[in-house]
C-alpha cells in the first residue's frame, strides 16, 4: 500500500515537471498581417554586420554563438531557445521572425523594448538567416 503511494507520487511528480518543460513547445502564432510584413532592409554584408553586433551582445547569452539554443545562460532559463540552424525555424517568414524577436514570449525578451529602433530588430532577422546550414 505504502508502496503505491509513493508510486503515484512519483508519478505525479514526473507529470508536474513534464509540463513546467513544455512550456515552450506550445505553437507560437503570429498573426497574418504581422507575417506577411515585408523585410524592408535587404540583406546585405552591412545590415549583417549590424546584426551581428546586436547578436553578440543582446542575444548570444541564451541562443549561442551558433545560433544552437545553447548559450551559457540556458540552464537558468525555464524556457528553450529554439536551433536557429533548422528548417524548422528558417522555414518562417521574415515577418513572422521579426514579429516574434519584437514581443517576445516566456524568458525570450521583448525586443520591441530592449530595441526600440524597427531597423536594428530588422538587421537581426538578416543575421539569423546566416545560421541556416
Ligand atoms: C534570456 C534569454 C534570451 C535572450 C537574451 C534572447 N532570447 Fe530569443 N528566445 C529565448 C527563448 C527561451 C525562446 C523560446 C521562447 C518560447 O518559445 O516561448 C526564444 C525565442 C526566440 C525567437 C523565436 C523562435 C521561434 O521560431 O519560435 C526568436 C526569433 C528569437 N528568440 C530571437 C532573439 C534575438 C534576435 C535576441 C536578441 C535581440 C534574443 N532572441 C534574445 C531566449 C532568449
Amino acid at each position: 500500500m505504502r508502496n503505491r503511494i509513493l508510486l503515484s507520487l512519483a508519478v505525479l511528480a514526473i507529470a508536474i515537471v513534464g509540463m513546467a518543460f513544455q512550456t515552450d513547445s506550445k505553437p507560437w502564432a503570429v498573426p497574418d498581417k504581422n507575417a506577411k510584413m515585408a523585410n524592408p532592409i535587404k540583406s546585405s554584408p552591412e545590415s549583417m554586420s549590424k546584426g551581428k553586433t546586436l547578436y553578440i551582445k543582446n542575444c548570444q547569452d541564451c541562443h549561442g554563438k551558433k545560433g544552437l539554443g545553447d548559450g551559457t545562460k540556458v540552464p537558468d532559463l525555464k524556457s528553450t531557445p529554439p536551433d536557429f540552424t533548422k528548417a524548422a525555424f528558417q522555414s518562417q517568414s521574415d515577418g513572422a521572425v521579426f514579429y516574434k524577436l519584437s514581443e517576445g514570449r516566456n524568458d525570450m525578451p521583448r525586443g520591441k523594448k530592449d530595441l526600440p529602433d524597427d531597423e536594428d530588430r530588422w538587421n537581426l532577422v538578416n543575421y539569423l538567416r546566416s545560421f541556416k546550414k
